[in-house]
């Protein structure tokens, strides 16, 4: 079982110690602590908790962990504290940084058991719900007291509204709804302390000085593991519609957003490659928007707000084909079609994900998006000619994924090396234009070693000393943020 030394939060400390010789110790602890029931160490376990989606770290923790309550996260805190063993937070497991994985020997902690979600306060348009609530079961909640969660993505179905929190998630909707933080009213945390802080408490209006709640979200499990949160809710959007329109080339693609949301309000504007659409419609079975093959498509969600909504929007697309920005358009008619358009977009990453892609999450500001766009095309030109590259994201969020797919005859670790290689002529065009290495997926693992263009050494000294505060014994999630070079 990894150790740690007193007082030293440097991740690498735990990476020095054996897993061998006292684990059998920490079960017993942790055994006693909660029920036998809620300590797994089967292998299946191991497997299933240890990793998320992004499958690039075998995984190897020592135990999962089932609390049920803050009280039960508590005790395992204190015990970590006690014993000094490193404890990993585990939610729905979908994302895409590695800041879910446990490769040393760590506990796993699983939300899975805290989902309680309560019923909607209608005056105060909120729901308090368990980290470990499945997102699309909060949607749902909020739907049938007619109102609306906003937060959306593909991996709704299995993720959890903690791990949402701890890396503010953003999705589809940022465009109109902003990200996961825009939506906490309340959290209750358990720190690496053994503390339990509650925070905002669902306050619409509280000027106390330093928000804490702000810290906490995003901040991928490293100060302290949410148990709880008031959400709060909206009205639910009007006859929300989807259009596909098939786009000449990159430059389009911030014309026509420009053109189409000088008069309409958008609720989601995503692009994808034709790559992408080629990879859903031969192995996920989406059907093609239309006939023809564009070299990049846009997909606009709009809000049918009034009899002008259309024409307004017919208008837009009749001046982007003039301009010869858009080729070929396709808008949806029922609820049933305007899901099937969102397949094209919302399938490609788990069909990519037999080619283990490896993941870039970038933004810069929606204004520097074709700078953005014209520089990743130029690294993407030169070092990879030959590979297969899926291109997609939530450009109307400023936000690119731009997913290098594995060739066959490669092993994964010569893989690895060489996408991370090129990651740094990303990331210093990233760096040139204040953009981010990491616009929704987190930190986690893989983007610690490159935190450093996105953060200067002084706010990253500043991360190291909050972290320091409320973990004082560095048991949190470590390895993850802050590179362990
Ligand atoms: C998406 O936008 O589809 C998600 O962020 C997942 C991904 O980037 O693959
Ligand atoms: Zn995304």
């Amino acid at each position: 079982m990894p150790r740690v030394a007193d007082g030293n939060i440097t991740p690498i400390v735990f990476m020095e110690f054996s897993v061998a010789g006292s684990s059998i110790d920490i079960i017993q602890e942790l055994s006693a602590v909660l029920t036998p029931e809620q300590v797994a160490i089967d292998r299946a376990s191991l497997e299933t908790y240890g990793q998320d989606w992004t499958r690039f770290t075998p995984p190897a923790p020592t135990a999962i962990v089932f609390p049920r309550d803050t009280a039960d996260v508590v005790a395992v805190v204190e015990c970590a504290r006690r014993c000094q063993f490193a404890l990993v937070p585990s939610g729905g497991r979908t994302g895409l940084s590695g800041g879910a994985c446990a490769a040393n020997g760590e506990v796993v902690v699983s939300m899975d058991k805290i989902n309680a979600i309560s019923p909607v306060n209608l005056t105060d348009r909120t729901v308090t719900v368990g980290a470990g609530a499945i997102t699309q079961n909060v949607q749902q909640t909020a739907r049938d007291a007619d109102l609306f969660y906003p937060v959306d993505f593909a991996s709704s179905g299995s993720s959890q509204i903690g791990g949402n929190i701890a890396t503010n998630a953003g999705g589809i909707n940022v465009i109109r709804y902003g990200m996961t933080r825009d939506w906490v009213a309340g959290l209750t945390v358990v720190t690496g302390k053994g503390e339990v802080l509650e925070l905002n408490k669902g306050l619409m209006k509280n000027n106390t000085g330093l928000d804490f709640r702000h810290l906490f979200i995003g901040s991928e499990g490293i100060l302290g593991f949410i148990t709880e949160a008031t959400l709060k809710l909206t009205a639910p959007p009007k006859d929300p519609t989807v259009l596909v329109l098939g786009l000449s080339d990159m430059n389009a693609i911030m014309a026509v957003l420009d053109r189409i949301q000088s008069t309409t309000p958008l609720l989601a504007y995503e692009f994808f490659s034709e790559l992408a659409v080629s990879k859903v419609a031969d192995h996920a079975g989406v059907a093609r928007p239309f006939d023809t093959h564009t070299p990049f498509y846009a997909l606009v969600e709009f809000e049918r707000e009034n009899d002008m909504t259309d024409a307004h929007v017919f208008e837009a697309i009749e001046q982007c084909m003039e301009e010869g920005w858009v080729i070929d358009a396709v808008m949806s008619q029922s609820v049933a079609q305007a899901r099937a358009l969102w397949q094209l977009r919302e399938d490609i990453s788990e069909t990519i994900s037999k080619w283990t892609p490896y993941k870039n999450d970038i933004s810069s500001t929606v204004s520097k998006v074709p700078e953005l766009l014209t520089a990743v095309d130029d690294v993407v030109h030169e070092n990879y000619p030959d590979w297969e590259v899926v291109w997609y994201g939530h450009i109307g969020d400023g936000n690119l994924h731009l997913n290098i797919l594995k060739p066959e005859h490669l092993q994964i670790e010569a893989f690895k090396a060489r996408c991370s290689e090129v990651s740094t002529d990303i990331f210093n065009a990233i760096k040139t234009l204040g953009g981010s290495v990491s616009a929704e997926h987190g930190v986690g693992t893989l983007k610690a070693p490159y935190l450093g263009y996105s953060k200067s050494d002084s706010e990253i000294d500043a991360m190291r000393a909050i972290k320091a505060i409320f973990d004082p014994d560095g048991i949190l999630n470590p390895g993850k943020v802050f590179s362990i070079a």
